[in-house]
């Protein structure tokens, strides 16, 4: 018995010595296997789908995860903190591109960044956020695609389902560059047409209500821009919409789709395939710095017809014909 235990032992020792002495390598070394970190700020829709395309798009080109391509993936959803240590981590392990999905993740990655390059996605404006020397011309090691929509056009969308607009109330986070790009252009495009404008803008999300109710009072109808944090918590700003039959026309159809009323807004898997696009370039070899940023030229208007109902606004045959309905 004695003895068969023994063996028994010495067996179980040879296997896991076999198993453990035989492990794959890390493949990160490999020559061929490209390295690749992901910041993205926080998980909603537009957002994933970028990042969906991105890795989708990749994928095309003969980059596959698991196979010949290793991705760090992080997402500190939304918490500012986490965003910079995970920031430090990506540029600590120098991988051979990172991708920034929305601007405070860009930022944060340019603020302590030597010599990766930095691919963006779903950025409002990299001139605007000092990410680039200039949009055309980039120059240094950031480069990417923009969601940006013209703005007399998101304004004329608004004005063709409510035409009597005298005050337009302007929602967005007081932290977000992003946000307050968009909410200049639209002033600018409301003065040229004078419509009067009231900015509201909030430090995170817990007063979204209060913000809403403000402009329910003072305002005809809200504009909110791609803001990161007021994307993520669409719930409130449905149920003030609603209740002061107020419309909202916002940044992106993920917010139509939670409530808000009309966008005109890029499609978010293109716009990360087309991002792909200039990741292959640089991987093999182009000065990042050399690549124009890229823009979805193809705006396509989104509506709630359930948040639009609710409001009171009927919408014209013709309308529905060449949008999208995102009533869920
Ligand atoms: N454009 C935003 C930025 O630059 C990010 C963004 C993309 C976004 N889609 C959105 C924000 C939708 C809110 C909602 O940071």
């Amino acid at each position: 018995m004695k003895l068969v235990n023994k063996l028994a032992l010495i067996l179980i020792v040879m296997l896991l010595a076999g198993c453990t002495g035989s492990a794959p390598q890390e493949t990160a070394d490999d020559e061929n296997t490209v390295k690749i970190g992901i910041l993205q700020m926080m998980t909603h829709g537009s957002l994933d789908e970028a990042r969906q395309g991105f890795l989708d798009g990749l994928a095309e080109a003969g980059y596959v995860e698991g196979e010949n391509l290793i991705v760090d993936y992080q997402n500190p959803e939304g918490d500012q903190s986490n965003m910079a240590t995970m920031a430090d981590h990506l540029i600590a392990e120098a991988p051979d591109l990172i991708l920034a999905i929305a601007t405070p993740p860009a930022q944060q990655l340019v603020a302590v960044n030597q010599d990766t390059p930095i691919l963006g996605t779903a950025i409002t404006d990299y001139a605007d956020a000092g990410l680039v020397d200039s949009n055309e011309h980039p120059g240094g090691l950031v480069s990417g695609t923009s969601d940006n929509c013209p703005m007399d056009a998101q304004l004329d969308l608004l004005l063709s389902v409510k035409p009597d607009i005298k005050t337009l109330g302007i929602l967005y986070t007081s932290s977000e560059v992003n946000s307050e790009i968009q909410a200049n252009q639209m002033e600018a495009e409301c003065e040229k047409r004078g419509i009067e404008v009231k900015r509201v803008t909030i430090p995170d999300k817990t007063v979204i209500n209060d913000a809403m109710a403000s402009l329910a009072a003072d305002a005809d109808a809200v504009y909110i821009p791609t803001d990161n944090n007021i994307a993520s918590a669409m719930g409130s700003v449905d149920v003030i919409s609603r209740e002061r039959g107020l419309i909202t026309l916002v940044g992106v159809s993920d917010m139509v789709k939670n409530g808000g009323c009309l966008s005109l807004g890029v499609n978010y898997y293109d716009l990360g395939k087309q991002t792909a696009e200039m990741a292959v370039k640089v991987l093999n070899g182009e000065d990042i710095g050399t690549l124009p940023v890229g823009y979805d030229k193809s705006g396509t208007v989104y509506y709630n017809s359930d948040t639009l109902e609710a409001i009171g606004i009927q919408l014209t045959d013709d309308f529905k014909a060449s949008a999208i309905d995102m009533r869920n």
